[in-house]
């Protein structure tokens, strides 16, 4: 597995970023990425319980050399994306900060949607100015909803995003939690750099979308790549981490990165040293029989 070397996050032991590089949308991002939902509290709602800790993270996020994260500023509703930009405007030329549209959040932490395109618009509109830059670099239209992808058209919402891009508002467009129909759809109105939807040791829908997507040149972002709210947990995956000496965090994200070139992480945490134990696990090789072994727990 190609390697990206950096600086450590505190300045005291070298890291080195694993899973090399993909192009998206043109600029170049670390495979090993970040996302920064968890920063928000409880359930994505208010505030962190630790401003500060929140800042540590996102900076030693960049200090680590990674340059790949995701938000949203639905995530608080608008606390993490102000915490980005708290931590790390101006920001540097490699960074690309991705962000999704598609839903808005109710006074009980609920996801509602909201796709029409004044609501497209808005968020567009609320992105921009919390992160206090005057493009976004890649804009995600989230469809579908908590239970996952759902089958209609997400031409209109698509159509809205690409006129925001034509304006010169976005500059690249991805989809997230879709079918591979909506993908095909969504590509016929515009470029699509990134497809995210949730996709785990667990959860493997999407086998073969990632398969079509990487012989496309286009990424695949999986979202709840440790199992998010609810931690991966398998014997066969205790078993492969025990074999490897290696957390099954670490097997979790170093089985994403072997899947395939195409996969970019995006694991979140509000702990500086869970970013860390992240970098270094997600460096495990498994070998036929790990990935063999491993196999078993998706079907
Ligand atoms: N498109 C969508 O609809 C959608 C939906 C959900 C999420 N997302 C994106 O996907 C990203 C990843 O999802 P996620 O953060 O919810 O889930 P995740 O990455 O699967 O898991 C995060 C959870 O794992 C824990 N964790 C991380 N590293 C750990 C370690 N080394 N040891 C122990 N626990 C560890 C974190 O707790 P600690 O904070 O304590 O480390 C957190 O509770 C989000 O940040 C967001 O950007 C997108």
């Amino acid at each position: 597995m190609s390697t990206t070397s950096t600086s450590d996050a505190t300045g005291s032991t070298p890291l080195v970023l694993p899973g090399g590089t993909w192009t998206l949308g043109g600029r170049e991002v670390t495979r090993f990425g970040y996302g920064a939902m968890q920063l928000a509290g409880a359930w994505v709602m208010g505030p962190p319980a630790d401003h500060d800790g929140a800042l540590a993270v996102l900076r030693a996020v960049v200090g680590a050399g990674i340059t790949h994260i995701d938000t949203s500023d639905a995530y608080g509703p608008h606390i993490t994306n102000d915490l980005i930009r708290e931590a790390l405007h101006p920001y540097p030329g490699p960074l690309l900060v991705a962000t999704k549209v598609g839903a808005n959040r109710d006074a009980r932490g609920g996801w509602p949607t909201a796709r029409r395109p004044e609501d497209l618009r808005r968020q567009v509109q609320e992105n921009l100015q919390a992160l206090g830059v005057d493009v976004l670099d890649l804009v995600n239209i989230r469809m579908g909803d908590a239970n996952g992808p759902q089958v209609g058209s997400i031409a209109e919402a698509f159509e809205t995003l690409a006129q925001l891009q034509q304006d010169g508002l976005v500059r690249h467009l991805g989809v997230s939690n879709v079918t591979a129909g909506q993908v095909a759809e969504a590509r016929a109105i515009a470029p699509v750099v990134c497809v995210q939807n949730m996709y785990n040791l667990a959860v493997r829908h999407d086998d073969d979308l990632i398969d079509d997507l990487a012989r496309d040149g286009i990424a695949y972002v999986p979202f709840f790549p440790l199992g998010g709210f609810t931690p991966l947990q398998s014997d066969a995956l205790s078993a492969v981490a025990q074999r490897r000496s290696a957390t099954p965090m670490a097997v979790a994200l170093s089985w994403l990165l072997q899947r395939s070139p195409n996969v970019l992480l995006i694991p979140g945490t509000k702990s500086v040293k869970h970013l860390r134990e992240n970098i270094t696990g997600a460096a495990t090789m498994l070998s036929e029989q790990d990935l063999a072994d491993l196999d078993t727990i998706g079907r």
